[in-house]
């Protein structure tokens, strides 16, 4: 079976595990530090603070920004994972969820129209599946009124939009290091900013500060294996987007099928490789008859997920029943690429 994830560890990986056991300092030590210097160097951002979590980093970013109460309205895109919403309920916010467009971010005209509409406190633009929303565009909507841009980067380690990292492009941006992600740890996540004072708030969400706080620490061998995934992300995007770029190619033709809209003022890292088809449901199944690892991201939206208040969103509700993503990871041999390419192509060809 050719798995829909596998993280990609090596030698120095192994290494410092053992290095890290064999010290005996487990937790906060060298290796946190020296990840939160070079992840903030990395984004191009001031402060960084790590969690255990994305999920962590979403709610720990709504507080620290004051999100508290039913009149704080946090907008969300309809096509996301859940903890994207669940951090607004979780935060006692209120989420109102609006489309997505064809690059699969947030629907910027709708945001222009649920802004005026919903006067909220915070935007949360997701970049998903490794491409970055239109944050020049949310930016401008929301600076003219105040409202805080939190971007959820937990999909989009060094992607890039105008030159500029993801998780650089907002107020604040929230990441994971789950098993699948870009720069996994297993599990983990970040907050980074350029404000000292959300900064500040964070801190005191985190470090046992002047109220009562959470401890959603990682260890130092979570930061230790991080340390080293983020030396090899770069080349790793670049394998990515190698092979999303051979799939496109070999892809654009097939009957029915719709590959991925790169846009290009974006750097897309394909952290998922999602392909939109009619018969979605019967091809997966055939791929994975076939030992191929394709899975659905993501068959819910977040208004139907969580029964949320939210304008129409047409679009992300017929993506969820044609949305499938098949393996698209550094690892992947071209072997496995060019088995993959060839089921594609038949099983497409037969079903349509
Ligand atoms: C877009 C998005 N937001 C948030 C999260 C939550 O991250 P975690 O699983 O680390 O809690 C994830 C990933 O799992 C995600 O893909």
């Amino acid at each position: 079976m050719i798995p829909i994830i596998k993280p990609d560890f090596g030698k120095e990986e192994e290494q410092t595990v053992l290095e890290i056991i064999k010290s005996g300092h487990i937790t906060r030590g060298k290796w946190t530090l020296k990840f939160k210097e070079e992840f903030s160097n990395y984004i191009g951002t001031t402060f960084c603070h790590t969690v255990c979590s994305g999920t962590a980093a979403l709610y720990v970013g709504l507080k620290a920004i004051g999100i508290n109460s039913k009149e704080d309205v946090v907008i969300v895109p309809a096509v996301s994972f859940m903890a994207t919403i669940d951090a607004v309920l979780l935060a006692g916010g209120t989420p109102v969820v609006i489309d997505i467009n064809d690059s699969y971010t947030m629907n910027t005209e709708q945001l222009i129209e649920a802004v005026e509409k919903y006067n909220p406190k915070a935007v949360i633009p997701v970049h998903l599946f490794g491409q970055t929303a239109d944050m020049d565009k949310i930016n401008e909507i929301c600076k003219e009124k105040n409202i805080v841009v939190f971007e959820d980067a937990a999909q989009a380690h060094g992607a890039e939009y105008k030159g500029k990292k993801a998780g650089n492009l907002g107020d604040l941006a929230a990441f994971s290091f789950y098993a699948s992600k870009n720069v996994a740890m297993g599990e983990g996540g970040a907050l980074v900013t350029n404000s000292y004072k959300i900064d500040e708030k964070i801190s005191n969400w985190i470090e046992f500060g002047d109220h009562p706080a959470l401890n959603l620490r990682i260890t130092e061998f979570q930061a230790g294996i991080g340390y080293h995934q983020l030396q090899k992300l770069d080349e790793n995007n670049e394998r990515r987007r190698k092979i999303a770029h051979l799939y496109n190619k070999e892809f654009e033709n097939l009957p029915g099928l719709i590959i991925p809209k790169e846009y290009p003022d974006r750097k897309h890292v394909y952290h998922i490789y999602a392909l939109r088809h009619p018969k979605r449901d019967e091809i997966v199944e055939r791929l994975v008859q076939e030992g191929i690892g394709a899975r659905v991201y993501y068959e819910y939206t977040l208004h139907q997920l969580r029964n949320a208040e939210h304008l129409d969103c047409e679009f992300a509700e017929l993506l969820t029943k044609e949305i499938f993503a098949i393996p698209v990871y550094p690892a992947l041999k071209d072997s496995e690429v060019d088995f993959i390419i060839e089921k594609v192509k038949q099983i497409v060809n037969e079903v349509s």
